[in-house]
């Protein structure tokens, strides 16, 4: 019979692998193996750490049900979810507008409103004009775009989160025959991700705070285009660069434009192009092929 030590330890888990018949699970999980081998090496994991580690897994799965996920946001704070996006959209051509985070909050089933309509019912805030267009990454604009929207009050918190079965703050609509469209809303706020479970508790024991800067969600979809799911982010917020879901990006970013009429002051609005990608042939995307490989020494 073989021994094991620290490291030849490895090289046997991933032997045990090579009959899976699924070869991506296989590549997954290989790698996957590879790398928290190296990683309990690296720090020196003691059985009181893993212990903890495990206390914590178990946790989120407790406090997880329908209507929190707390495994989600373990991997939107650890910045997973958000790498996971980036590498999905690492073929997207030059020019087509970022994808953000789609987060909890998104629901199916928006109210379908008409251009210009108010998506804030009942909701105490600034008011603010939200216009812009919808073009092809060639510069086309692109009539009947399905634009579904979403945002927290300016309170910080979501329909969801303040028990308004309503679908407030939310909506959908469709880009013109110009590819415009236009709707009103209350400027949205920063705020803070649930921190009041095992994911908050580790936040504050790594010296991290739980805010997102202000945005609103969209969500964009037309027939021949790669659809689109991102987030509009307000200039001058303080937690632009440090959002708790790493969700933020540069070229999202706009500012609030001030305009009067006759001399009156009007709400303050945003404007946006959005840039959509035609959708690659099924043939054009290809399939990487999946590399075999079964030693830690062959990284
Ligand atoms: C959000 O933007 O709605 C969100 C994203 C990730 C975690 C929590 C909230
Ligand atoms: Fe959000």
């Amino acid at each position: 019979m073989r021994s094991l030590n620290e490291r030849t330890i490895t090289d046997e888990v991933l032997g045990r692998f090579s009959g899976a018949p699924d070869a991506r699970l296989r590549q997954v999980m290989e790698s996957l193996i590879r790398h928290l081998h190296e990683f309990a090496r690296e720090v020196g994991l003691t059985p009181r750490e893993w212990a903890k580690a495990i206390e914590f897994l178990t946790e989120l799965g407790h406090i997880t049900d329908d209507k929190r996920q707390e495994f989600i946001l373990l991997s939107d704070t650890l910045g997973l979810s958000a790498l996971v996006d980036l590498i999905a959209n690492r073929d997207k051509v030059k020019g087509a507008t970022e994808s953000s985070l789609l987060g909890p909050f998104y629901r199916e089933g928006a109210p379908e409103i008409p251009t210009g309509a108010n998506v804030a019912r009942d909701v105490e805030g600034e008011p603010l004009d939200i216009e812009g267009r919808v073009v092809s990454t060639a510069g086309e604009p692109i009539a009947g775009v399905l634009i579904d929207v979403w945002q927290a009050a300016p309170s910080g918190l979501y329909d969801v989160q303040f028990e308004d079965s309503t679908m407030n703050l939310r909506a959908r609509f469709r880009s013109d025959s110009e590819g415009r469209f236009a709707f009103k809303s209350v400027k949205p706020a920063s705020y803070p991700v649930p921190y009041d479970g095992p994911v908050g508790r580790m936040l504050n024991a790594l010296g991290r705070h739980p805010y997102r800067p202000a945005h609103i969600h969209f969500k964009l979809s037309a027939d021949g285009y790669r659809p689109l799911t991102t987030a509009l982010y307000i200039e001058g917020d303080k937690y632009l660069d440090s959002d708790a879901v790493f969700g933020s990006r540069a070229s999202l970013v706009v500012g609030y434009r001030k305009a009067t009429n006759g001399g009156r002051a009007k709400p303050d609005s945003i404007w946006f192009e959005f840039a959509l990608e035609p959708e690659k042939s099924k043939a054009a995307k290809g399939q990487k092929p999946i590399p075999r490989s079964s030693s830690v020494r062959g990284k």
